[in-house]
């Protein structure tokens, strides 16, 4: 079970790190676009924050040959690249040539169980569903999520399903008791997650009662003490 951040903005992936929760930073032409920077410095400016993010980068061709050329220049760019092909018949073909490189691919863009089923057999590492724009039309993003996890499972497919496109975080926690591997999210949705009403209150309840305990200011000093806890165990 893995987080990651829909977004190429350094300060939201800086933020988003610090919590501690986030593996990786999903990218399409769109995200990039928003930054104002070439391809190159986006990807750079994710590792300087954590060079242990896994980064997924969109090929931008729109035939087999033409995607196959720029997958390869950015996996072998850094380890940490991931790429996405979109979920077209030339995609499927690029698919199928980068796994006999041995370079990873997420097929994005998808939106029926068939289309899954395609890119698995092909040897993607991961489909992704836009669950969000299925909803947005009506349609049943988590219900395709749910399909393609049981048809992967009866068939011991070896493809993971990243969950994207999300809009809220009772979308998150629904796809991971799904079964998604990767659910990537955007960062108030990360950190709408954090949040619940009764944990501001209980917090505010418990540091209100600290203020009732004898030397509470200074407990945490004390126990820095020397052999102050050992003495008391004795
Ligand atoms: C992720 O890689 C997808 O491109 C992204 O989640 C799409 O999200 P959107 O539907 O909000 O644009």
């Amino acid at each position: 079970m893995q987080i990651f951040l829909d977004t190429a903005n350094r300060e939201e992936i800086a933020r988003g790190v610090a919590t501690g929760v986030v593996a990786g930073v999903t990218t399409n032409p769109t995200i990039i676009s928003r930054e104002n920077k070439p391809l190159v410095e986006c990807v750079r400016a994710v590792l300087d924050v954590d060079p242990t993010l896994i980064v997924l980068v969109e090929v931008i061709s729109d035939r087999a040959a033409g995607m196959v050329e720029e997958a390869r220049k950015l996996a072998a760019s850094s380890e940490n690249i991931v790429v996405k092909i979109p979920m077209t018949a030339e995609g499927l073909a690029a698919v199928k040539c980068l796994r006999r490189d041995g370079i990873r691919t997420t097929v994005t863009l998808v939106f029926s169980v068939n289309q899954a089923i395609a890119a698995s057999c092909a040897g993607a590492s991961y489909v992704a569903p836009f669950v969000g724009r299925l909803d947005d039309i009506n349609a049943d993003g988590l219900r395709l999520v749910r399909e393609i996890k049981a048809l992967f499972k009866v068939q011991n497919a070896a493809t993971g399903v990243l969950a994207a496109s999300i809009r809220t975080p009772q979308s998150v926690a629904d796809l991971f008791a799904a079964g998604c591997d990767i659910v990537t999210m955007p960062e108030k949705v990360l950190h709408a997650m954090f949040r619940h009403p009764l944990t501001d209150a209980g917090l505010r309840a418990f540091m209100e009662d600290w203020r009732k305990v004898p030397g509470g200011e200074n407990a945490f000093a004390a126990l820095h003490r020397k052999g102050q806890l050992a003495q008391c165990q004795s």
